[in-house]
């Protein structure tokens, strides 16, 4: 049977994406509060003996879980066959550790509460810093859409000589294969992290560089320290104006302000979070992926999901 796509509040650009794939079509739901605020979820759109699509990327994730565990649960009570979510922002992967003696690993918690009520799992570039791959965390089918041949493109079309500038030992593998689809050099700088909102950045050899475009390329950009301190260490270094591209624009608090102030070219994200610096297009690349998944021949990226 036809698949269906529920969008959760602020996804409905993402959810029209995936519709436009043959072969789903969109459903109802209504969502709202109680006066009390507990949340009120009902499924308009019959779902008994289909597959269920929750389109909903999860940057500030905390309040939007109840309601995603929610849809699920009525989705699976309605008979909902399987339930798929695509949440192009992968939230909690930051924590992957216990960094301090006492803390929740809640990578690991977040993984498992999604496992144990969602079927399937479609995101872009989730945060793998000590992880090699969700399957390590998540128990289910994962499919990872990589947003690098897109920023490359971006790049080559939008940039001249640039030099692709990976702010820390973290970013440098992804730097690297970004800067080699879009044939340019790369530099990876040394980050040193003294808080949440403190960081240090130098970069090496610089004279090699003043004749480039500084393009930083990061996967996240959250408080945005990283990118103003990498993009105000390259303009005291005396490099042109850099332009800094994100993957996922989750912009804490003011970050985005505070970034344009820092004096970048330009700010550009992939459209993984609506935000009025995504530039870069991936629902496409969404959409095809769900639609293989929808497909008897499913090949998928990750681990198989349950069937
Ligand atoms: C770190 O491991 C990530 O790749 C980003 O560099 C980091 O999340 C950026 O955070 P912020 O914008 O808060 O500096």
């Amino acid at each position: 049977m036809t698949p269906i796509v529920l969008a959760l509040p602020g996804n409905e650009v993402l959810a029209a994406s995936l519709v436009s794939r043959p072969g789903a079509e969109s459903g109802l739901i209504e969502l709202r509060r109680f006066p009390d605020g507990e949340t009120y979820v009902r499924l308009e759109t019959p779902v008994r003996d289909r597959e269920v699509i929750l389109a909903c990327t999860l940057e500030r994730p905390d309040d939007k879980l109840i309601r995603l565990l929610f849809l699920a649960a009525a989705a699976r009570d309605l008979g909902a066959a399987r339930i798929g979510l695509v949440a192009p922002y992968l939230a909690y992967m930051r924590q992957d550790r216990r960094f301090r003696e006492g803390e929740g690993v809640t990578s690991s918690y977040f993984a498992r509460i999604v496992s144990a009520n969602i079927d399937w799992l479609v995101t872009v570039d989730p945060h793998l810093h000590r992880r090699s791959s969700l399957a390590e965390i998540y128990s289910i089918g994962t499919d990872v859409v990589h947003a690098a041949p897109r920023v490359a493109e971006w790049i080559k079309a939008n940039v001249e000589q640039p030099l692709l500038v990976g702010p820390d030992a973290e970013s440098a593998q992804w730097v690297q294969d970004v800067a080699a689809l879009a044939d340019a050099p790369s530099v990876v700088l040394q980050k040193t992290r003294h808080g949440d909102r403190e960081v240090a950045v130098s970069i090496p050899d610089v004279d090699r560089w003043r004749d480039h475009t500084p393009v930083l390329v990061d996967d996240i950009i959250s408080t945005a320290r990283t990118m103003i301190e990498t993009v105000g260490h390259l303009r005291r270094s005396g490099l042109r104006p850099a332009t800094c591209i994100g993957v996922h624009a989750v912009f804490a608090d003011d970050a985005y302000r505070q970034l344009q102030a820092a004096g970048p070219a330009q700010i550009v994200t992939c459209n993984t979070i609506p935000h009025p610096s995504n530039a870069i297009d991936l629902h496409d690349i969404l959409a095809e992926r769900v639609s293989n998944l929808m497909s008897p021949h499913a090949t998928r990226s990750e681990s198989p999901g349950r069937d």
